[in-house]
């Protein structure tokens, strides 16, 4: 499900829409972040041109008194990303602490945003009253959501996977660029300098611009504006900033510096935890992808079942127990309608309900685990594929910053 569609690729509508995501290295990745995050990533790879990233300053919002954790899981978290499929041929993977333009993208954003939009974010005040271990009264917490928001808006993605909790920050996102493009968008002369542009394209293709543009202006024809677009698509030989200012000057705006990004909800897989509630490092109900297969059987064989079924003899109600979400994820219909009958005629013992399941989750697992100890024995392998990545995010972040520094009053050359 989309969030906040209509804006998506907004820029570039000629390329396939940029996607952008990033994960907390705060712990082992378990079962919950494969079904819930990572799978999703997989496919999505295929059909868009994604970023994703390790969002260590972010994970330093709230571990600034741990830095072991964060630096014991930025490697094991890219590692697991690999070994659950994500390809560094189709993905760009970086770290974000390695690309400086995030932070000072934050800062100059930070000028432009109210402490109230800040204050207002609803896991600010969530987290800080369900971390009370934790003191979160910081500037850089308080600013999370805002240097989320560069990390999106500077490789002007137009979609963000993320988790429902996530979604009030790519809403801020968008207000804030929106409000980017409300105060620097609108050049003093920017009218003369679209029409400057539009001569760079050619005689014949600028009244073809005239026309479409009055066509989408005047009568709403939204054909003519997707015509327009891809004609500029096409231009080769006009720059980058012409090309953003008559993108802009179509809608009758300015020119959108900063795209609005729309958010993604994952296709909810729900994958709970052993005891039924968010499988969470925090609750230690979790599988993690790289736990021994002996640790997970046993840790399957031992989860609680519906509480009704004390005696082998009772039945059972597979709506009560927390095996069942994973009948949903791993079995399939002869398995399920196998398990259902049997657990409420109590014809099966709840250990061989479960031995499908444990077998699927096995082997499930197994490539991932193979894939993970490959990359796990080439540690240069990793760090060469994150430093690829990491130089081909920055090449486009610092295109963006750029723009905006020049938007901002700060293009000294
Ligand atoms: N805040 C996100 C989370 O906790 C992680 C994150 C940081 C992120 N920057 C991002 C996600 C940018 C999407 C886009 O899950
Ligand atoms: Fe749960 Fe299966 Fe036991 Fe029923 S038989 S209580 S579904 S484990």
């Amino acid at each position: 499900m989309l969030v906040g569609l209509q804006h998506v690729s907004t820029v570039f509508p000629g390329q396939a829409p940029r996607v952008l995501s990033g994960m907390r290295p705060t712990g082992r990745l378990h079962l919950g972040h494969y079904h819930g995050v990572l799978k999703n990533w997989v496919k999505l790879q295929t059909e868009y041109e994604c970023f994703f990233f390790v969002a260590d300053w972010h994970a330093l919002t709230t571990h600034y008194n741990e830095p072991h954790v964060i630096e014991e899981n930025v490697w094991d978290m890219v590692i697991d990303w690999l070994a659950a499929g994500v390809d560094p041929n189709s993905a760009t993977l970086f770290i974000q602490s390695r690309i400086p333009e995030h932070a000072e993208l934050h800062v100059l954003l930070s000028m432009i945003t109210p402490l109230s939009w800040l204050e207002r974010v609803p896991s600010y005040k969530d987290q800080q009253a369900q971390l009370k271990d934790r003191d979160l009264s910081t500037f850089g917490f308080l600013g999370y959501p805002l240097l989320q928001g560069a990390d999106i808006l500077i490789y002007r993605a137009a979609m963000v996977p993320v988790g429902e909790d996530q979604v009030a920050h790519v809403e801020l996102t968008r207000e804030v660029a929106r409000r980017f493009n409300h105060l620097y968008g609108r050049e003093p002369d920017y009218e003369a300098r679209a029409e400057e542009a539009i001569k760079q394209i050619g005689k014949k293709n600028g009244k073809l611009y005239h026309e479409l543009r009055r066509a989408y202006l005047e009568r709403g024809d939204r054909e003519a504006l997707t015509t327009a677009r891809a004609l500029l698509e096409r231009q080769k030989n006009i720059t980058l900033g012409d090309k953003e200012r008559l993108f802009g000057y179509l809608e009758g705006g300015g020119k959108i510096i900063l795209p609005e990004p729309a958010a993604l909800l994952a296709p909810t897989a729900r994958m709970p935890g052993l005891d039924g509630r968010k499988m969470s490092k925090s609750y230690d109900n979790v599988i993690a992808l790289r736990d021994d297969p002996a640790v997970i059987e046993n840790k399957l064989k031992t989860m609680p079942t519906d509480p009704a079924r004390v005696r082998r003899t009772d039945p059972g109600d597979p709506g009560k127990c927390p095996v069942w979400p994973f009948h949903l994820v791993y079995s399939d219909d002869k398995t399920r309608a196998w398990a259902d009958q049997g657990c409420r005629s109590a014809g099966i013992g709840c250990l061989e309900c479960k031995r499908p399941m444990i077998e699927a989750v096995l082997a499930e697992l197994k490539p991932i685990q193979e894939r993970a100890a490959e990359f796990a024995r080439d540690p240069q392998l990793v760090r060469n594929i994150v430093a690829e990545g990491g130089k081909r995010a920055r090449e486009i972040a610092g295109e963006t910053l750029a723009d905006v520094r020049a938007a901002m009053g700060l293009g000294y050359s």
